[in-house]
């Protein structure tokens, strides 16, 4: 539904087939989920972002160098990096150059206290200075395209417009905008005529993000803010068929636990037995939460990392749901069931 045939749009030199991508979530969106995201139809692939101090050593020297793992496939494949000094940067940037991204990204949305509070990530935007410079210098010393993942401000005084235009104005080849602010972390409803504003501001591709839950939902972003393609991100966790343009509660049994039953596969060949299925967990509960689903058997799926004990018992609960559903309402027994 959202794949095309033809670039839907470039990054610098860079074609993009497609108009809806998986968002970048430390934590979610690692080698494994963007595969499973891929073969619905993600079309283009950002790493968790990455902190520049942990790029300035030999590459792998340190766990965050994982994050930019990446699989021959991925195109293109953007490498999400934050900081807070431009040199510093420039210098990662410059180093993680070697493993051939097709773009790099300079996250400007995280608003944790941790990141934001040292002038990273969404603390960037009270800087248009050092938006500058940052840009400035990455897209003289680098010969790929440089982007940016903006929010609309620190708070109510939103500087996205500001902060859009000197990305522009020093070579950014796209913007990224998560319609709230930094104080408004993820409460509230993301403003999508902020982004509209933002695409028409700018001759530059513009990526809207913020409450897709559904492909609906994409489909009026792109249409209500004439922006080049929207970016999803909770509403695709335990959900990678949004990108094909379905609704999760139209799949068959059989395609959900098919899906599920791919990506724990991807999960254990990235990670071996043991830690991918402990990884797994958070999106298992995340692909069920919407089914009725014996509360023992979610209890026993997240507890077990050994491969055929899970699969034996993830085979169990297809069946168990299968039954559920074809059963009429009146014989369904509400009593032992949870929503995880
Ligand atoms: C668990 C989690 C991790 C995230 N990690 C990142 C990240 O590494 N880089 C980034 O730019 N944004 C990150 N985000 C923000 C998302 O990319 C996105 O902007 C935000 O969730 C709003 O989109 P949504 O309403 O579709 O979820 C993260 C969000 C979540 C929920």
């Amino acid at each position: 539904m959202f794949s095309t045939e033809t670039p839907a749009f470039h990054v610098g030199s860079i074609p993009v087939y497609g108009r809806a991508i998986l968002s970048p979530m430390a934590g979610f969106s690692d080698v494994p989920y963007r595969a499973i995201c891929r073969t619905y139809g993600s079309a283009m692939h950002y790493t968790e972002f990455v902190p520049v101090e942990a790029l300035q050593g030999k590459p792998r020297s340190n766990r965050f160098w994982q994050r930019l793992d990446q699989q021959p496939s991925e195109h293109p494949m953007v490498f999400q990096i934050f900081g807070n000094n431009a040199q510093k940067i420039l210098d990662a940037a410059l180093n993680i150059r070697q493993l051939d991204p097709d773009i790099i990204d300079i996250n400007m949305g995280c608003s944790t206290r941790k990141v934001s509070g040292r002038g990273a990530g969404v603390g960037m935007m009270k800087s248009p200075d050092l938006v500058a410079e940052t840009f400035r210098l990455l897209t003289q010393h680098l010969d790929i395209p440089i982007t940016g993942k903006i929010r609309l401000g620190w708070d109510e005084n939103k500087n996205f417009l500001e902060i859009g235009r000197i990305l522009e104005d020093n070579g950014a080849a796209l913007v990224a905008i998560h319609g709230r602010t930094k104080q408004q972390k993820y409460s509230g409803q993301a403003d999508w005529e902020a982004i509209a504003a933002l695409k028409q501001a700018l001759s530059i591709p513009v990526i809207g993000n913020g409450d897709i839950d559904s492909p609906e939902l994409a489909q009026k972003m792109l249409d209500e803010t004439g922006c080049d393609a929207v970016m999803i991100g909770r509403g695709a966790i335990g959900n990678p068929w949004i990108f094909s343009g379905r609704h999760q509660s139209s799949l068959s049994i059989e395609e959900l636990f098919t899906g599920i039953q791919q990506h724990t596969v991807e999960m254990i060949d990235y990670y071996g037995e043991h830690h991918g299925l402990i990884l797994f967990r958070k999106h298992l509960k995340r692909y069920l939460q919407t089914y009725q689903i014996d509360r023992d058997a979610i209890t026993q799926l997240v507890s077990t990392d050994h491969p055929d004990t899970f699969f034996e018992l993830l085979e169990k609960t297809k069946h168990q749901l299968s039954v559920v559903r074809q059963a009429p309402p009146a014989r369904s027994q509400p009593n032992k069931t949870a929503h995880v």
